[in-house]
């Protein structure tokens, strides 16, 4: 009966683990790498973490605070405070923005959620040993506009994600992220170790610390916000339910620090563990997708022990993938079990497989359904379109715009509990800096310069 009790983390750690372990996911380590190449390196990762300091952290500070004062889930939540702040019922739209938008995106999540675990099998089995250029792209392009193989590695990723979330708080995502996020946290630690050993690591650290200027535009900073939002799981309602299962003796300024440090240290790990390799074979970096799984299993190939470090790899970036997408499917099941018609478990099993369902059309919009296009784009292509670039940085400048200007700052200031220094840069930040910053950046998106 969740109306009446609302679930809570039964400590500090366990919520930070899976917060970070929301935050760290296939952003960090699929797609940061590539977004730092495109962006020229250095230049790219130093815009990067300005924005995840500036703008990301004070927004993970007002998600946070969302929740844990709504205690419910994020549509619920916002009804809640608006309410009790005499404010309009329609910034409730900011929690259904998360519960849809989050809906959206773990449907083609767990597309390339399921990627990568059929890259693990093939690692553990030799697969990739001796594995030539031409044939890690024709392997990755056969399994993705394959009709049935994708769908059955995106069932069994999505069952795993509900086999997770159906368990609860406490003992469902909890337990799985107190395991699973130290476990990340030393498989990256030895794989870093590793590539510099092996690999070229100066000029992977050059590449991602020296920054060339002449790389950097408009567009890459664009690129750089609309990530650091992603990897931050910002706006999708994901930190905010988070935020609702905390009790109120935990500081979240400092979890937001903690948190936003974590996932970059990641994604700076990640970099370094995959370009000293890539620089040391001579490797090129192709499309987006291509990184992980098109490039590097040619060195795993060649590497002395590569099937261990293969399958270490890509069971790394699996772990990392299922610590997020059961905080995407979360806010959705909490709102359905809130509406008490259903427990948990139907509301989990219900969401997964019409998550499962929708995610299959991204699938195969690879393959048999390439011909399909809407708005001049893949089906994947557009779900991410406009979670990406419209309702992630409308919810969070909504949302930065309803506690800077509508909420009574006392009640935030009790909620926070924050030094008064920090509280009052945190404010600035929040009222001016980010609604202003994503509002530039929102334009730009959607109109173009
Ligand atoms: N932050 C996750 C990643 O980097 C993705 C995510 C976004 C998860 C939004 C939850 C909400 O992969």
């Amino acid at each position: 009966m969740a109306g009446t009790t609302h679930a809570h983390w039964s400590s500090r750690w366990a919520f930070i683990m899976a917060a970070v372990g929301s935050a760290v996911g296939l952003g960090n380590i699929w797609k940061f790498p590539y977004e730092a190449n495109a962006g020229g390196g250095g230049a790219f990762v130093l815009v990067y973490l300005a924005f995840v300091f500036l703008i990301g952290t004070p927004l993970l500070v007002a998600e946070l605070s969302l929740g844990r004062r709504g205690q419910s889930s994020p549509i619920r939540s916002m009804e809640k405070i608006a309410k009790e702040e005499g404010r309009t019922n329609w910034w409730s739209l900011v929690g259904w923005s998360g519960v849809i938008g989050s809906f959206i995106v773990i449907s083609f999540y767990s597309i390339v959620g399921g990627w990568t675990l059929s890259y693990v099998v093939e690692a553990v089995t030799g697969g990739m040993t001796g594995i030539t250029k031409d044939a890690a792209e024709a392997h990755f392009n056969d399994m993705v506009t394959d009709p049935i193989n994708p769908l059955i590695w995106h069932a069994v990723f999505m069952a795993i994600t509900v086999g997770i979330v159906l368990r609860g708080v406490e003992g469902g995502l909890e337990k799985a992220v107190t395991v699973l996020m130290p476990a990340l946290f030393v498989l990256l630690v030895g794989l870093v170790v590793y590539s510099g050993v092996t690999g070229d690591f100066s000029a992977a650290v050059n590449f991602l610390f020296a920054p060339d200027w002449s790389k950097m535009n408009a567009d890459v900073a664009l690129n750089a916000l609309g990530q650091s939002f992603f990897s931050l799981s910002l706006a999708l309602g994901s930190i905010m339910v988070y935020g609702s299962y905390l009790t109120k003796d935990v500081k979240i300024g400092k979890a937001a620090v903690t948190i936003a440090g974590a996932d970059s240290a990641v994604a700076i790990m990640a970099g370094l563990a995959i370009f000293p390799i890539v620089f040391q074979f001579g490797l090129t970096v192709g499309k987006e997708e291509g990184l992980v799984f098109m490039t590097l299993p040619i060195a795993f190939g060649q590497m002395t022990g590569g099937a261990v470090i293969g399958t270490l790899f890509f069971g790394l970036l699996t772990v990392a993938a299922i610590t997020s997408s059961i905080s995407l499917l979360e806010p959705s099941v909490s709102y359905l079990e809130e509406t008490d018609k259903l427990d948990r478990k139907k509301a989990t099993f219900l969401i997964g497989t019409a998550a499962f369902l929708l995610g299959s059309l991204s699938s195969l919009g690879f393959g048999v359904l390439s011909d399909v296009t809407i708005f001049g784009k893949s089906i994947i292509g557009f779900k991410s379109y406009i979670t990406n670039n419209l309702m992630m940085p409308l919810a969070g400048m909504f949302m930065a715009i309803f506690i800077g200007w509508f909420i009574s700052r006392k009640n935030i200031m009790d909620e926070l509990a924050m030094e008064d220094r920090w509280f009052r840069v945190w404010y600035f930040m929040i009222k001016f800096v980010c609604p202003i910053a994503i509002l530039i950046v929102f334009y730009n998106i959607v109109f173009g310069f």
